[in-house]
């Protein structure tokens, strides 16, 4: 334990290639520096913990380095490069906007700007969180934005685009980071959990990457949490004990009873999950995505947009031929209305049970209901 670094540390990619799931924006950098066509200022954006820092790292790193590699990555063996990965170099500074907000700051860093790097061709500034400058801040660096000397280059990097001024806008090159897939992330935690020793079940890592939402940062750090309460065992069971989620069983079972139109059982069901204290809401938003999950699989077209892990996929794809397609348009639309209504509701358990009897109805015949409201 002495040395224990958090894997979101560990596991900061050094070289471009190494990035999950930003291809074509890495691949464009790492043209761009090829080809000697740097601009002098770049916006990185996107959600949280999902590369941004790390690829204004790596591309500073790659246009200094004295002999890059043939496929444009960065050598890791020169002066420079060595420098970099011991972070005791010069030529990056990153600058903390929402800490370093004021026009003196700013005015540092512009002091700062003027001076050229002792070794390689660039300095690379980096300003996180660049939304957070106050409007006189950026008043004061447009100018330098603008027209920075030939060794200087700006990345700023936001979380928030729509709270970038205009005027900086246009001045920058804007790369739009994306979340990263459930399947991405799945891969990725495989590799640190086989370099880590850990064993992993496939359905375990399927839950912890749909809770991570996008962010590599956020499904590495549950990684850890969920590494330590296992000691090293990292099984179905206990991530949804752990990171407190439904066991897709329930779902399962709630669409059978749902379909023999059996209305007792929906009921006992959802009273058993309600008694294990999961909250109303997140039931009704799960059995809407578990509809959803059914209406896709339906379909080979769609099956691409079904993300939950292939070793239960089988389960799902024999469950949704039982299903119509009129039904589960029908049910999705009932669930969607439950969510709509939830927060309103005075009697949430009662709305949730209407909508169970609605769903067992609706099983039974899915034109029926249109039918009724007609009437
Ligand atoms: N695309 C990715 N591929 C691999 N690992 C990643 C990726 N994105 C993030 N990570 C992991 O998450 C950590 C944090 O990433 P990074 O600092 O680049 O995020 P960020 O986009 O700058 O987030 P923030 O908006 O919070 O500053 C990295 O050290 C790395 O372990
Ligand atoms: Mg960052
Ligand atoms: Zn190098």
């Amino acid at each position: 334990m002495d040395n224990y670094i958090v894997s979101a540390r560990k596991y900061r990619p050094s070289t471009f290639k190494s990035v999950v799931g930003q291809r074509s924006l890495t691949t464009t950098l790492k043209n761009a520096i090829a080809s000697n066509k740097l601009a002098h200022a770049y916006l990185f954006c996107g959600p949280r913990g999902v590369g941004k820092t790390t690829c204004a790292r790596i591309f500073a790193k790659t246009i200094n380095c004295l002999s890059p590699a043939a496929d444009g990555e960065a050598c890791n063996a020169c002066e420079s490069c060595v420098a970099f990965n011991e972070q005791r170099s010069f030529n990056i500074h990153e600058l903390d906007a929402a800490s370093n907000n004021s026009v003196d700051d700013i005015r540092a860093l512009i002091d700062q700007v003027r001076i050229p790097p002792q070794i390689g061709k660039y300095k690379v500034y980096i300003i996180d969180e660049v939304h957070m400058l106050s409007s006189a801040a950026f008043n004061a660096f447009l100018k330098t934005l603008e027209e920075p000397p030939h060794h200087a280059i700006f990345i700023l990097a936001t979380t928030e685009k729509h709270k970038i001024l205009p005027t900086i806008l246009s001045r920058c090159q804007i790369y739009d980071f994306s979340r990263i897939s459930i399947s991405d992330t799945v891969e990725h935690l495989q590799y640190v959990a086989s370099q880590e020793g850990v064993t992993t079940e496939p359905e375990a890592l399927n839950v912890l990457a749909q809770k991570a939402d996008g962010g590599m940062r956020d499904a590495l750090s549950i990684f850890d949490q969920v590494v330590s309460f296992t000691g090293g065992n990292v099984t179905y069971k206990a991530v949804i004990e752990n990171l407190n989620v439904l066991d897709y069983e329930y779902y399962f079972k709630l669409t059978e009873a749902i379909l023999a139109n059996n209305v007792s059982d929906s009921l006992l069901i959802l009273n058993d999950i309600l008694n294990k204290g999961f909250d109303g809401h997140n039931i009704i938003s799960g059995i809407a995505s578990h509809f959803r999950d059914l209406l896709v699989c339906r379909d080979p077209q769609t099956a691409v947009l079904f993300e939950v892990g292939a070793s239960i996929r089988e389960r799902y794809v024999a469950m949704s031929q039982k299903c119509s397609n009129e039904f589960l348009y029908k049910a999705i639309e009932i669930v969607n209305e439950c969510d709509l209504n939830y927060r309103n509701s005075k009697n949430k358990k009662l709305l949730i049970e209407l909508t169970l009897i609605r769903l067992c109805q609706c099983s039974a015949n899915p034109q029926s209901l249109d039918e009724k409201k007609k009437s």
